[in-house]
């Protein structure tokens, strides 16, 4: 099959790589992701890799130079790799190589390998297509293992036996997670053994790169396929305990609850629908995380989970700190929606006072707009009765929300009168009464005692002044 490049954007860069491999005497085709993707009509590329049959190195500084003598080529001898940029495109050569393990060792001997041998050490055949940039056969698609039938028919499955691809690069465990979930394609029966019976081995794998494949799942359409074959296949476990810990239906006293793995995914399936904001999704993944941890039955009551808002926004930091996520704004984001999660629909039942929602806003600030998006996610239930009522209950508390907003503006607090003011007023040092006097300034405005205005912030200072033993100067 040949594959017209003659309307490709990147057409004039094929003709000169094919020209100067020509010239050095030394094969070239385009391998990997691009091929894919132009295949399946995929996404814009950012990279493309080639493959030449000899040194790849000798072949990036060729085409580099014919480009522009001055371009800037980056060499990984170690790799026998060397790219540069060109035209917002990162292009990567790499000579192909065979790699055979000796019997008595694990380190593999790395030789130089026809384009087949190289083929057969990529990770699924829909990865493991070619395309020729040779003179003679300019634009052949070259697919040993019948990728492109794999493509039609949505499977990713190993060139080789799939025990032997995965333990190669354990990491490909989850590169074939990552695929389904963003393809939409199905793993193949034998693949999916070998990854239940290699789970363990993903260990190995540095937690960068693990994450680097769990956040493309999460910014997938429907993060639910990846997550359920994390769990199947035993990943999740080894990866986020603490979210194989929400599975599970208890029965006491004929009293159930809903089983938390399950409703997450549903979850995050249903913010994903209207975010694209990576951190929003993750909240939407933890949101119920501390739910495990506080569940009790409680006679009278039935099940609880007492706190685990609180709970679950502790160990959104552990996570965070063990997956090497990042810890700034970002986890502080994820703790805060985790911690208001419940905050709104909690209005609904204790009563929507003026109070509680100045409150709400005051602690959400900014992020508002975000809670109510993880809020409305959130409900998952069946029963559409239900879930009338609670869309209404949601929406009658955003509405009140904007009332206050509008009356109080507390949303981005800023104290009526500052630490300054404060000293002037008493004459006094900084020290510890001023704390104590802001605070209860924004205290009493949040109850509702003063209004969010300078007099008014002014008179209440005075009086609270005066209980603490300060004068008005
Ligand atoms: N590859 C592999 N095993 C890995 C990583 C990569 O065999 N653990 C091979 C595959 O042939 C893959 C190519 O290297 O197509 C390039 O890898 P990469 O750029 O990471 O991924 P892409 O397949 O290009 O996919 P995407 O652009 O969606 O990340």
């Amino acid at each position: 099959m040949n594959i017209n490049l003659n309307q490709n954007k990147n057409l004039k860069l094929f003709k000169i790589i094919s020209e100067v491999a020509g010239k050095n005497n030394q094969t070239v085709f385009i391998v990997g992701g691009y091929v894919r993707d132009l295949l399946m009509k995929r996404k814009t590329p950012t990279d493309i890799d080639f493959v030449t049959e000899s040194n790849g190195i000798d072949l990036a500084k060729a085409v580099a130079h014919e480009i522009n003598p001055k371009l800037k080529v980056s060499v990984f001898k170690n790799y026998g790799t060397a790219m540069f940029k060109h035209e917002g495109l990162d292009l990567e050569f790499v000579g192909a190589r065979k790699e055979s393990y000796a019997e008595h060792s694990r380190k593999p001997s790395v030789e130089t390998g026809t384009l087949e041998d190289d083929q057969k050490r990529r990770d699924f055949t829909i990865n493991a297509l070619a395309i020729s940039l040779n003179k003679e056969n300019f634009g052949d698609l070259i697919d040993p293992f019948d990728g492109i039938n794999d493509i039609k028919k949505k499977i990713l499955r190993t060139p080789l036996e799939p025990s032997q691809t995965y333990s190669d690069d354990p990491l490909r465990m989850m590169r074939a997670i990552r695929f389904a979930s963003t393809l939409n394609f199905k793993i193949e029966e034998n693949s999916l053994k070998a990854i239940q019976q290699e789970a363990e081995r993903i260990r190995i794998v540095s937690l960068e790169r693990i994450m680097v494949e769990f956040n493309k799942i999460m910014l997938s359409e429907k993060p639910s396929l990846g997550l359920k074959l994390m769990e199947q296949t035993g990943l999740m476990q080894l990866i986020i305990p603490e979210l194989t810990a929400l599975k599970g239906i208890e029965e006491v006293e004929g009293q159930t609850h809903k089983d938390n793995f399950w409703h997450t995914l549903e979850v995050v399936d249903n913010i994903c629908q209207n975010t694209g904001n990576l951190w929003l999704r993750w909240a939407a993944l933890l949101h119920d995380i501390g739910k495990a941890p506080t569940k009790k039955f409680v006679d009278g009551t039935g099940w609880t989970f007492h706190g685990h808002e609180f709970l679950g926004s502790k160990m959104v930091k552990n996570i965070f700190y063990r997956l090497k996520l990042p810890l700034g704004a970002d986890m502080k984001y994820v703790q805060k929606l985790v911690k208001l999660s419940s905050r709104p629909i909690a209005l609904v039942d204790d009563g929507t006072s003026d109070s509680a929602l100045r409150r709400l806003l005051f602690d959400a600030g900014e992020d508002l707009e975000d809670l109510f998006i993880l809020n409305k996610a959130d409900i998952t239930t069946k029963n559409s009765s239900k879930q009338a009522k609670f869309k209404k209950n949601f929406e009658y508390v955003a509405l009140k929300i904007k009332e206050v907003e509008e009356k109080d503006q507390v949303r981005n607090f800023q104290p009526p009168i500052s630490g300054e003011e404060i000293m002037e007023m008493f004459n006094i040092q900084p020290g510890r009464e001023i704390g104590i006097l802001k605070e209860k300034v924004k205290e009493a405005i949040l109850e509702g005692e003063i209004g969010n205005d300078k007099e008014e912030a002014k008179s209440f200072v005075i009086r609270e002044g005066e209980l603490l033993g300060l004068i008005l100067q």
